[in-house]
């Protein structure tokens, strides 16, 4: 049974923690074990995002929030918490869920099974506040078996939002930094006020064993429930510093084991329920 069928799972963290390459990586280790996947970039002020990480192509997907309107029409979260409509239509999303293939190709980047949407991008200086985005990434609940990532902006600005109100699953990557820790118990305190106790959080960038138990007791302390451990991974920082696609690395074994062992974490939970 493909227990993350139908999940949103949101993956949030201090900046430059490893959101957007653990995102990529975990999206092709779910393809590889035969999950339909969806990612979503909903982090609007990187720009190259997790397209970068994925393709070496240069034609970048146009903005999802497009289709839906544009800022224009899709309103911050914060100031209006009503579900998002379609461009020409009043009627909340939610009360007829989008099909993918209503969606023209040219919103989305493909690769098998993998579908990629960029939510929005901030290119202009005074453009306004990215809520709307957040908008999109809360109400963009597709139709059928997929499994969603949601790759956001640092910080927890996402929470004011209520990103998290459609997210069964929220994942936050702590690197080695004091903020990462800090950052990551404010996410699992939050996420449990919301009635959730599926938050759990990934170490990356681990460099030793002696790291890795400093990491895991901090999680500990701060009462953060800890998934597991990437390695710092030459491939992955190479792939930052020249802009390019995630070659095969070595951290792909690790993001296997996460994925198992989210899988059984969710399978107990569901026996108990
Ligand atoms: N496990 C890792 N090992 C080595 N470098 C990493 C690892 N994870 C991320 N990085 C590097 O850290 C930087 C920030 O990663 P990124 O995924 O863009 O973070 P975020 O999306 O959280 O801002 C990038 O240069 C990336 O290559
Ligand atoms: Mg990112």
């Amino acid at each position: 049974m493909k227990i993350l069928k139908n999940k949103r799972i949101l993956v949030c963290g201090k900046g430059g923690s490893g959101k957007s390459s653990v995102v990529s990586l975990l999206g092709k280790s779910l393809l590889k074990n035969g999950y339909r996947v969806i990612l979503l970039d909903a982090d609007a002020s990187n720009p190259g995002g997790l397209f970068r990480l994925l393709s070496d192509k240069k034609d970048v997907p146009e903005p999802l929030i497009e289709f839906f309107g544009g800022r224009e029409k899709v309103t911050c979260p914060s100031d209006d918490p009503s579900p998002m409509t379609r461009i020409n239509s009043n009627l909340p999303i939610n009360e007829t869920v989008i099909d993918l293939s209503e969606i023209p190709e040219k919103y989305s980047f493909k690769k098998k099974d993998l579908t990629l949407f960029q939510i929005g991008k901030i290119k202009e200086a005074c453009e306004g506040c990215d809520g709307p985005m957040s908008k999109v990434a809360r109400d963009f609940i597709v139709k059928g078996d997929f499994v969603t990532l949601i790759d956001v902006e640092a910080g927890i600005e996402h929470f004011g939002r209520g990103v998290e109100k459609n997210v069964d699953v929220v994942l936050v990557i702590v690197d080695p930094t004091f903020e990462s820790f800090v950052i990551a118990e404010i996410v699992a305190k939050m996420t449990s006020y919301l009635g959730s106790n599926n938050v759990w959080a990934i170490l990356n960038k681990v460099d030793s064993k002696e790291i890795e138990l400093i990491m895991q007791n901090s999680l500990k302390k701060r009462e953060v429930n800890y998934l597991g451990s990437i390695n710092f991974d030459k491939e992955i920082h190479k792939a930052g510093l020249e802009g390019k696609m995630i070659a095969q690395c070595k951290a792909e074994k690790k993001i296997e084991g996460i994925i198992k062992k989210l899988e059984n974490l969710l399978e107990i939970e569901m026996e108990y329920k």
